[in-house]
């Protein structure tokens, strides 16, 4: 039988004639890949592509998007059954394990996730180093690297499978009272420890909100709004902080310390801050009858201005996530009549005057999943300084999972990108009593640094 051919790209040295052919890949579903792990070694040059935008950096198994058609598949689950049928720590099976748990698997991993919440008491000192006013996502980096000792490769091999389920179990146990405790420490109130009768959103809820003074109950459309947010935000393929918690693990690094670095990529506006900015920009906005005035902001291409929670780099028709959270979010509203409600009536009116208007309807500029989040979490009664600490929750699930990945994989090799060189060339070195006369260009021109250099 005649072997079928594989299928391949050519690249002509246009300086030498020279081919070099490089294979193609295929995955089972989106774009194909050229696999140019050997273009160094054919042509001696690098491929080039900042920000990685043509770049797969990876093959995995877990996460699909397809922005075009607006599909998120989680294992091939659309995010929408997963979200309106499942909870979040199904979610969480799923995407660790590759199938959804059954029954009694479900109340193994609940158990799994409930025994483990609390933090070592010493663990609890770590908070009171930080300054009173610090930005919970800086104590957050923190006490998540602080864990790498707890969990040490001393006591724990992490390249085994029980090494990896313990940083898997706790992790995802865990996050929810760091990230509560954070909060606590910002407001002056008492740590409040986990309760393990409670379902993961009611428990992550009553660690936020409840005091020595008063147990907090939610309502099921606050519980519902949290852990759907959660869902939502769990994995989003090979994102900026998923990928820093592979790039740190592909040496062999503590994977505590690993997802501390993805904490600290996540914190970043153009990453996890963009529903703070929707918030943010509602303030500004201030009363309906200033909308009209931020929307034609919006569309002058002079001003930097524009609305905030509204279109996305990858979902350019509509972001799955978002027509979800907004059903959970109009319920929510619904309920809420709190001082807030001003703000969020705000939001709905924002919403309703930028989904008719013709500028946005001819760009495909729909709301994006941070748009509603936002709105949630405010109603939830948080300050937007918690925003991304909740998304950090949410997404350990998606770091940890692929980080597993990766680690099962035992051919990976260190991620170590090169570069386009762009300094001086080799030159001979100038001895110090030479360079007083031969440095007349200014040092660090324009910054504080050079003022500091100035003779
Ligand atoms: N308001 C006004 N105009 C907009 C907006 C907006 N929010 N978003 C895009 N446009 C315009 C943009 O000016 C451009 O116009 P033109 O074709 O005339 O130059 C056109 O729409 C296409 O936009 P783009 O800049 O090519 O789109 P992009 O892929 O570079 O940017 C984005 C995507 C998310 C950065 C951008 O839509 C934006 O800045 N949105 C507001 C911030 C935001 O909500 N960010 C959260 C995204 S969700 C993050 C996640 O998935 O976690």
């Amino acid at each position: 039988m005649e072997k079928e051919k594989k299928k391949s790209v050519t690249v002509i040295d246009n300086q030498t004639g020279k081919k070099f052919e490089f294979f193609i890949k295929h995955g089972s579903s989106g774009p194909s890949v050229v696999d140019f792990s050997t273009f160094y070694s054919k042509t001696g040059m690098f491929t080039y592509d900042p920000g990685y935008t043509s770049t797969a950096s990876c093959q995995s198994a877990i996460t699909y998007i397809d922005g075009e058609k607006g599909k998120l598949l989680h294992r091939g689950y659309a995010i929408e059954d997963l979200a309106n049928n499942s909870d979040y720590p199904e979610v969480c099976y799923l995407l660790l394990n590759g199938e959804l748990p059954d029954e009694n698997q479900k109340e193994k991993f609940r158990g799994i996730l409930t025994n483990h919440t609390m933090l070592h008491e010493q663990i609890l000192r770590f908070y009171s180093g930080f300054r009173r006013d610090s930005h919970p996502m800086a104590i957050m980096v923190g006490i998540v690297g602080a864990l790498s000792s707890f969990y040490s490769e001393k006591n724990y091999d992490f390249s085994s499978i029980e090494g990896q389920w313990v940083a898997v179990s706790r992790l995802l146990a865990k996050m929810p009272t760091i990230a509560a405790i954070a909060y606590k420490y910002s407001l002056g109130q008492p740590f409040i420890y986990p309760k393990n009768e409670l379902n993961y959103s009611e428990n992550f809820l009553h660690m936020l909100f409840s005091t020595p003074c008063g147990e907090y109950h939610p309502s099921l459309a606050r519980v519902e709004a949290l852990d759907k947010l959660l869902i939502l935000h769990a994995d989003h393929e090979q994102n900026a902080s998923t990928s820093t918690v592979k790039m740190a693990g592909s040496s062999g690094a503590n994977p505590f310390a690993c997802v501390a670095a993805g904490v600290a990529s996540l914190w970043g506006p153009a990453h996890g801050g963009a529903n703070e900015s929707v918030i943010r920009m509602l303030y500004e906005i201030e009363k309906e009858e200033n909308i009209k005035e931020y929307i034609d902001k919006a569309k002058d291409k002079k001003d930097p201005f524009r609305l905030m929670g509204f279109g996305h780099r990858v979902y350019k028709n509509h972001d799955p996530r978002a027509n979800v959270l907004r059903k959970y979010c109009y319920s929510l509203l619904e309920e809420i009549d709190s001082v807030n409600y001003p703000l969020l009536k705000l939001a709905t009116k924002l919403e309703e005057v930028a989904l008719n208007d013709k500028y946005f309807i001819s760009k495909k500029l729909y709301p994006n999943v941070d748009f509603y989040s936002g709105i949630i979490l405010k109603a939830l009664g948080l300050p937007e300084s918690m925003f991304t600490v909740i998304f950090t929750v949410a997404r350990t699930v998606g770091w940890i999972s692929q980080w597993k990945e990766v680690n099962e994989n035992q051919t990976t090799k260190i991620s170590r990108p090169r570069q386009l060189y762009i300094g001086k060339d080799e030159r001979a070195f100038t001895k110090l009593r030479d360079r007083n006369r031969t440095s007349k260009k200014k040092m660090f021109p324009g910054t504080v640094l050079g003022r500091l250099f100035q003779t």
